[in-house]
Order: C-alpha cells, then structure tokens, then sequence
C-alpha cells in the first residue's frame, strides 16, 4: 500500500488514514492507496470503516499539480464507485477542511462526521472548474437544488453545523475526532444502520420552481466577467434533475473535461498558485524569524487608516487609531462604526460580533499611546514632509523592534525611512481602498529594510486577511505604477475616435469590472485635476488629459456631481451615455488636429493593456516586482483585472510575447516612442521564442 495512506482495524472497524503533507491532496499515491484498502476492507473482519486524515486537515481536493498532465490511474471516480459500493459502512472523519474531491470523498462514504470547527465545500468555481467527481449529482440530492447551486456556484466552504442542517454531515463529534468516528461507527453497526447511498436518492422534478435554471443561469452569466464554470454548474444541477445518476454523472465528467482544458481555467489555476507563490521572498528561508505582532497601531483615522484597523480588529489583534485631535478621532470611529453597521444590516455580522471588534479599537492621541505598539502604520495623507515628520517622532517614541510603516501609494520609502535612526525597521504597505474590503497588500521593501520585518510583514498581511506581493521602491510601485499607460491610452481612444461607452464596454467585456473612463467618474476627475495643478510640467503632453480637464471645468466631476462623462441616474446610479460630452470630445479632438476614426475592439483592448504589459516587463528588469506572476497577483487582487485571464502577464503569454511586442512597436511608429518605447526585457523573451513563465520558472 501506498505510504500516504494507512489502513488498520481497530475493535472491528477498519481506520483508512491519509497522511500527504501539506493538505492531504488527492494524488495519485492518495487515490492507490485509498483504493487499496477499501478493496481490503472488503474482504478482512472490519464491520465498517472510518476514512480519517493526519495533519492539518481532511483531503483538501484533487491535487492540482497533477492537472494539465496525462491522467494517472486510478482515477477518483474509480475510487469513489469502490467506496459507495462497499458492503461495509463507510463513515468519513472530517477535521480542518474537506474541499472539492476530498468533499466528493466523503460525499462517496456512506456518513459524514466532523469536528464543530471544520468546514466543508466545494471550491472548483474558483479554479474555473465545477466539481467533477460527483459533487455536482449528490449534493443536490441530499440539500436540494438550491442550497446545492449557492454552495457549488459560490464555492464557499460551510462551517460543520451548517453542514449538519443542510444534510451535509451526519454527527458533530466532540474530543478526539479518530476515537469519535470509531465509536460513530460502532453505533452505526450496532443499531443496523443502512447503507446510505446518495447515489439512490432521485429528485422529483416537480420540487423546482419553473424557470429555475433558466432563471439562475440568467444570473450567473450577467457577473461571469469571462469566466464560463458557472454556467456549466448550471447544466450540471439540470442533469441531476433531468438524468439517472450514472447519465447525470457522465455530463458532469464530460463538463469537467470541457472546463479543464479551457483557458479559463488554465488562468485561474495560474492565480491560484501565484498568490501562495507572492508571498514567499526569493531568497529569504522559510525558516526566517518573524516578530511577534499582538499590538497595532495606525496613525491617521481617516478612510484609508480606519479601514486598515478594522482589518487587524476582525483578525482579533488589538489596534491603537491615533489622530491629531479629539474631534477627528471621533470622525475616524463613527466611520469605521458605519462601515461595520452597514455589514451587519447586509447580514455578514452580528451585532455581538461588531462589539468584540469595537472593543479592540481604542482611540488616542498622544504618540506616548503606541509607544507599545509591535507594528505602526502611518496612513496619512501623500505628503512626504508630513510623512519624514511622523516618522521622526516614531523613532523617538516606538519601542525597539517595533515595525514602523508607511501606507503609500507613491512615497519613497527610501526617504521616510531615512528620516529614523532605524531604516531597517520601515517597510512601505499600500493598502488598497476599501481597505477593509481590497485584498491586495503591497509591500514595499526598503534599501535597508530588515529580512525579519519583511517575513512579518508578509504573515501578518495574510492573518489579516490580504494577499501579499513585494514591490521595490519606485514611482507609483508596481501597481499604479503600471497603470499610468493604461488611464492614458483610454483617453487618447476617446480623441482618436471612440465613445465613451465603446471603451468601457469594451473593456467591460475583456472582463474588467468596470472600464476605465467609467472609473474616472467614479473616483472623482477633480482628483487628478487638482494632481496635474499641483505638478504641471513643462513638456507633458496635455492630449490625455483635454476631456477631463474641459469636464472638470464645466462642474462635471463625476458620479459624485451626477455627471462626468456620462449622466448618472440620481437613484439607480445607472450611467448613460451624454451626447454633449460626445460634442466635447470631438472639439477636443480637432483642436489637436486628430483625424477620427473607426476603432476596433481588438485594437481598444491592445492599446489598453499592452502598456500594463510594457511597464510590467519594465518592472520585472528593474527587479522591483520578484515575479511576473506577483504582478498578476498585484493586478488581480487590486484591480480587479479579470481572473479568468491570469492577469496581464499570463494574458500576454497566452497571447503570444511575439505578437505583444510587434503590436507596440506597431504602436510606436504610429504614435511615437514616447509611450510605446518597448521593454529590453520583453523584445528579447519575443526574439527569442521565451515567455514570462519561463522566466519565473527560471532559478534566482
Ligand atoms: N493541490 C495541490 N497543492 C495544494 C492544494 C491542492 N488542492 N491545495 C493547497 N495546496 C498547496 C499550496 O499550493 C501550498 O503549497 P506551498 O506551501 O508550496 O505554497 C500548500 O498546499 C499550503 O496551502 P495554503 O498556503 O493555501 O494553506 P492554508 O492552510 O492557507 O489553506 C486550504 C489550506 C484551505 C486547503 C487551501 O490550500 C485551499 O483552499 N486549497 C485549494 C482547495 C481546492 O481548491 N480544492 C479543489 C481542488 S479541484 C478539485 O478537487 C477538482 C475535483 O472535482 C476533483
């Protein structure tokens, strides 16, 4: 038998044991090996047989590695049809998370038990794939079609005493969960308890409202953003429905296939490992000693600062908000008072559980408060001085070893730090807005910044709930740093010949949440007209700016004045395309001499996102991202680029660096080099056949 898993009896019942670190995936060596003692099972003097898992938790799913590689036998379904089949009880023993194939595991056995901390569920959804080894067929039958489409098309886990009311699990065991199963087991065999198959379970049809499917369908595909497993999930909940179970489980293999060969998917899978990959620093151990953080402190309890202690509040970490006054720290807890009511009237918290929050923000502000602190974040305004200023008095006040960061979207960390007498312990940390509610956390290594600050830093981003990626100091870091190109091409489409509406929707449906001149009425146009007086340059080249600037001046600053480059309805927000701005923009147009035209898709999306891909390549030479997959993350995460398209790194790759590279320096002779200057990094991956994964592939 395979060494991952063990099989022994124990007062007549049989125990499988899987133990394949990290999470118990389903790998080959798994699936031999529970395939062979079940096959034992059958034959030996077990009475039932308890299928458990050591380490931290229950089988988390099929192991991912192992997809897009020639399938090795056995297969799950071959596995799973063993174990349903047994004569003998099956009971599977769940601790910690039992996800995807590990759920389709123990959807096979014939009970479920579990620990009340565990959880269950089915995630495929967020790999762009549906559950293909029965998930799709059996759950509906045990919780319906509609708990079974929340669950599969959200791909959220389910906490065990939910599980328990929805039919998913069959007992809760307190203490140990092994000798739990066991005595489980034992009272199964006792009491003559069947062998419950979900597999013989029907669904009367007439249970399901008309237009179910066609309604949920509907739904799924109006947010999908590119992205096609839901709709397949669709088919799949209809077949359980509609077909036998072997039919229903057929179509669900047959979807699976569709959607593991899909570049959705492919993309997805890609983020899935990005995101685990951009939390590890090249070149720092694992085994690199990490600080204690059990104290926070953020200054400046504005948007920005009081969204990022509601992070460590909801994390459990006790947080001081400092403010310059009594006034504004009031400001600063009402806001974040608001922010939480709002959670619980969407039903997401309890009242009880705000409480526990509030409880651990306090307010002060004297700097002798967080003297204590083991980590400070600076969230004031972007204002260098007053940024050198605060950290002074930080040094003076913090305790040695404290981590002193700065939230910045654009600040040398470089210079803050200089202005301490402890540059190792400062490290940049740009939240993004919402910061309660963004998932991207940069984190900006300084010149001097300290390994140990860094592997903190890293850890802590994840225990509150962010994901991670490292970024060097430069302008703007990797994140808007990149975007620059992208806000400037929209602009120069809507001169050049575009609509408004043409550019959003076009992006739209490449899969960016919203498009790009849609997002300039959403954060303000005010914004970056009150940035351009403030830093106006000889030189620059006023073209990108000409419509914004003519709409700011005429009071349109956008969604927040009902209208910027289009009219926002006053109840529904709905934004609808304004033909004076079209006016607008054609005047503009002429007075720069531009010949307008018509525009294509494919052209609107290259001019968009091939300059994320040009300055990403910059990025990547510069060694300010670790990367080409952390600038995905970056992008993913906090951006909302589609994440059925991998990011713009993958995406490129998928396209071909060949044809990215011949389309800019297409662009550069139309439009000169000034915006189009290729990246050395990215012509030679082009000449020479190499894609950007290759080059993560490729040893520090
Ligand atoms: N296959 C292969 N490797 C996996 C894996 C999987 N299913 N799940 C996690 N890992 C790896 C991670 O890449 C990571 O590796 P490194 O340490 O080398 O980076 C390691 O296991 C630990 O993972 P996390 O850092 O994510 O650990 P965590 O404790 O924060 O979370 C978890 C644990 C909740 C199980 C989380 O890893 C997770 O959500 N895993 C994915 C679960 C999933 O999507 N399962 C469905 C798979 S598809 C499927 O099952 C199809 C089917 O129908 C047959």
């Amino acid at each position: 038998m395979s060494h991952a898993v063990s099989y022994s009896i124990r007062d007549k019942i049989g125990v499988i044991s899987v133990d394949s670190p990290p999470v118990n995936a389903l790998s080959q060596r798994v699936r031999e090996g529970i395939l062979d003692a079940v096959r034992k099972a059958q034959k030996d003097k077990s009475e039932a047989v308890v299928l458990c898992c050591k380490g931290r938790t229950f089988i988390a799913g099929a192991d991912i590695t192992e997809f897009g590689k020639p399938p090795l036998e056995p297969g799950l379904s071959e596995v799973l049809s063993a174990m349903e089949n047994s004569s003998k009880p099956i009971i599977a023993a769940i601790h910690g998370a039992a996800l995807g194939g590990g759920f389709e595991v123990a959807l096979a056995c014939h009970y479920r038990c579990a620990v009340a901390g565990a959880r269950v569920g089915l995630p495929e959804v967020k790999l762009g794939l549906l559950p293909g080894a029965g998930g799709t067929q059996r759950v509906p039958r045990i919780a319906g079609i509609r708990a079974a489409f929340d669950m599969i098309v959200s791909g959220n886990p389910i906490a065990a005493a939910k599980a328990r009311d929805m039919g998913l699990v069959n007992e809760i065991i307190d203490g140990d969960l092994v000798e739990g199963a066991i005595s489980y087991a034992r009272d199964l065999v006792d009491s003559g308890a069947p062998l419950k198959r979900i597999r013989d379970v029907n669904i009367d049809p007439a249970t399901i409202e008309p237009g179910f499917f066609e309604q949920a369908r509907k739904r799924v595909n109006a947010r999908a953003r590119g992205q096609i497993a839901q709709d397949r999930i669709v088919s799949c909940l209809e077949a359980a429905v509609n077909l036998p179970i072997d039919k229903g489980l057929k179509r669900e293999r047959e979807l699976f296939i569709e959607l593991l060969t899909s570049p959705e998917s492919a993309a997805m899978r890609h983020i899935f490992f990005a995101e685990r990959q951009a939390a590890k620093i090249k070149g720092l151990p694992r085994e690199t000693p990490v600080r204690e953080i059990n104290q926070a402190a953020i200054i400046g309890g504005g948007t920005m600062g009081g969204g990022i202690a509601m992070c460590f509040a909801n994390a459990g970490i006790p947080v001081v908000l400092l403010e310059v006054n009594d006034e504004a720290l009031d400001r600063g807890l009402k806001i974040i008072r608001k922010n939480y009511s709002i959670t619980v009237k969407r039903g997401k918290l309890t009242e009880a559980d705000v409480k526990k929050r509030m409880a651990l923000i306090t307010g002060a502000t004297n700097y002798a408060d967080i003297a204590d602190a083991d980590i400070v974040i600076e969230a004031v305004f972007e204002n260098l001085d007053l940024k050198k200023e605060i950290f002074a008095k930080l040094d003076e006040t913090c305790k040695a070893g404290a981590i002193l960061a700065t939230n910045t979207s654009y600040q040398d960390v470089d210079a803050i730090a200089a202005a301490t007498a402890r540059p190792e312990d400062v490290v940049g940390t740009h939240f993004f807005s919402p910061a309660n509610v963004m998932k991207l956390l940069e984190v900006v290594r300084g010149a001097k910044t300290a390994d140990d600050v860094l592997a903190t830093v890293m850890l802590t981003g994840k225990r509150i709930g962010k994901v991670c990626a490292l970024s060097g100091v430069c302008y703007g870091f990797i994140g808007n740093r990149m975007l620059t190109g992208y806000g400037r091409e929209a602009q120069l489409l809507l001169l050049e010949g575009c609509t408004p509406q043409q550019v959003d929707s076009t992006l739209e449906k490449f899969g960016m949440a919203m498009g790009p001149v849609a997002m300039g009425d959403l954060a303000g146009l005010d914004v970056g007209y009150k940035a351009r007086q403030s830093r106006k340059a000889e030189g620059d080249d006023p073209r990108p700016y000409a419509v914004s600037t003519r709409l700011v001046e005429s009071g349109r600053f956008g969604q927040k004045t009902g209208a910027g480059y289009y009219r926002y309805d006053s109840e529904t927000r709905a934004r609808v395309s304004d033909p004076e701005v079209e006016v607008m923009i054609r005047e503009e147009a002429e007075k720069f001499g531009i010949e307008r035209r018509e525009i294509s898709e494919a052209e609107i999306i290259a001019r968009c996102i091939y300059p994320l891909v040009n300055e990403g390549a910059k990025i990547l030479e510069e060694g300010i991202a670790q990367r080409a997959s952390d600038i995905d993350v970056v992008y993913v995460f906090g951006y909302a680029f589609p994440v059925a398209k991998g990011g713009p790194m993958f995406y490129a790759d998928q396209v071909g660096l060949k044809s990215v590279y011949d389309k800019i320096l297409e662009f550069r002779n139309r439009h000169g080099e000034q915006n189009w200057e290729p990246a050395n990094l990215l012509k030679q991956l082009a000449e020479n056949g190499g894609s950007f994964a290759d080059l993560d592939q490729r040893p520090a």
